[in-house]
């Protein structure tokens, strides 16, 4: 016999001693006692939240654990919903870094790492994954070191993470329905936030502005563009410049959803057309690679400017599909849960080299 622990004497350790703890600590809040020394050394969640927690963990064998050791993006939701709002059945969901011991899956997001210090301890229980999560491309995440033998699963919008999340899907309707697009009343516009100079997008930006008029909006041209204004004058415009801040594998973000859900037609930079024409039909949108030159393209959207019908045809693909917005973080949360419960095996990667190394 191996005299590791394994994950059933653990859980029965933790049921049988956080059944006591229960007891223990609903009596000590009964009495409100004035120092908060039973939550030390773990700033979690409220002791009442926590009492809820751990009495709610249920001596079930077969319920997955995920511990969310960062909150993605400081985003703070329920976690009772996987079985009451989304069906999923057999996971418990906890921020409670105590449970850290019994967590089948610690769901750690990459922002937040700035060192190893950010991290759980590494003696971790054998059974256990790190789901890594990160949304942003590889040019604008750190290569942290020291964390490139520490994950088990990826949780990213690439198509090999062994959890995807893509920024929208398009989806089919149910039957067919006519679909007309807003009133326009601009041609080409760019809401951008982070401009960088050696961005490639500025560069074509340069020049395509010497041919056509683009009207621009964002930090870098008079101010902040937020809520609804951010749709209703990406809405006004025929074309959208869907650019990419970096050029990466499957690297496609709101940028083009958005357009695509509003109306608008998007003018793509990044990965290569087939990429996008994965996620919808290839004559939804324009890709600058199509065109030798900047002024070609300008040239182009020139054209369809002065030809209603061929600028419809953008629209054809709205007969029978729809944009879906992507899941909600609880639902995610539960989704990556899922993957737990369904798929065991071990699992390792080099984190640098999946998601750096071209
Ligand atoms: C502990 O949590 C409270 C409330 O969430 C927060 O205001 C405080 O900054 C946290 N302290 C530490 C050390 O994280
Ligand atoms: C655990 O779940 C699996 C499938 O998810 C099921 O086949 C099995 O019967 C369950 N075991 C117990 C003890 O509930
Ligand atoms: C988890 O287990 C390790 C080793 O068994 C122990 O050192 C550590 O204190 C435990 N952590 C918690 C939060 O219970
Ligand atoms: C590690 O990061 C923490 C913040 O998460 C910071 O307080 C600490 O100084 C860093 N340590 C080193 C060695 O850089
Ligand atoms: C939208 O734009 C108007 C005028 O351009 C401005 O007054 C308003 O504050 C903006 N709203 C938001 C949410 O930024
Ligand atoms: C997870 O990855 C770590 C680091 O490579 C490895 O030591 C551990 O055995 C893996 N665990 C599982 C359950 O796959």
């Amino acid at each position: 016999m191996s005299s590791l622990p394994t994950k059933r004497s653990l859980k029965l350790l933790f049921v049988s001693t956080s059944v006591a703890g229960c007891f223990a600590m609903l009596f000590l809040m009964y009495f409100e006692p004035s120092t908060s020394w039973l939550l030390v050394p773990v700033n979690s969640t409220k002791p009442s939240d926590r009492v809820r927690n751990i009495c709610s963990y249920k001596t079930n064998e077969n319920l997955t654990t995920l511990l969310i050791w960062s909150w993605p993006f400081n985003l703070n939701y329920k976690l009772n919903v996987c079985s009451a709002k989304y069906n999923i059945n057999g996971c418990f969901l906890t921020a409670d870094r105590n449970l850290y011991n019994i967590s089948d899956g610690v769901f750690i997001h990459h922002k937040l790492i700035s060192n190893l210090s950010y991290l759980p301890p590494n003696q971790r229980p054998p059974f256990q994954k790190w789901i890594w999560m990160n949304f942003e491309s590889p040019s604008h995440t750190s290569k942290v070191p020291g964390i490139e033998n520490l994950f088990n699963l990826t949780f990213n919008y690439r198509r090999d993470a062994d959890i995807r999340i893509s920024y929208g899907s398009i989806q089919a309707l149910d039957g067919e329905q006519d679909f007309v697009p807003p009133r326009k009343d601009k041609l080409v516009c760019w809401i951008v936030s982070n401009w960088r100079e050696y961005h490639f997008r500025v560069a074509y930006y340069n020049e395509l502005r010497k041919h056509i008029k683009l009207h621009m909006y964002g930090r870098h041209f008079g101010g902040r563009i937020s809520g609804e204004n951010y749709t209703t004058i990406m809405t006004s415009c025929k074309f959208y410049l869907s650019f990419e801040n970096s050029i990466h594998k499957d690297y496609i973000t709101e940028k083009f959803f958005k357009p695509l859900s509003v109306g608008t037609v998007p003018v793509v930079l990044g990965p290569p057309r087939q990429d996008y024409e994965r996620l919808i039909q290839g004559d939804a949108f324009i890709h600058v690679d199509d065109f030798a030159s900047p002024k070609e393209l300008a040239d182009y959207l020139l054209l369809l400017d002065k030809n209603e019908e061929m600028y419809l045809k953008f629209f054809d693909w709205r007969r029978y599909f729809e944009v879906k917005k992507n899941a909600p973080w609880d639902l995610r949360t539960c989704i990556i849960c899922n993957h737990l419960r369904r798929y065991k095996e071990y699992k390792t990667l080099n984190l640098h080299k999946w998601f750096w190394d071209k």
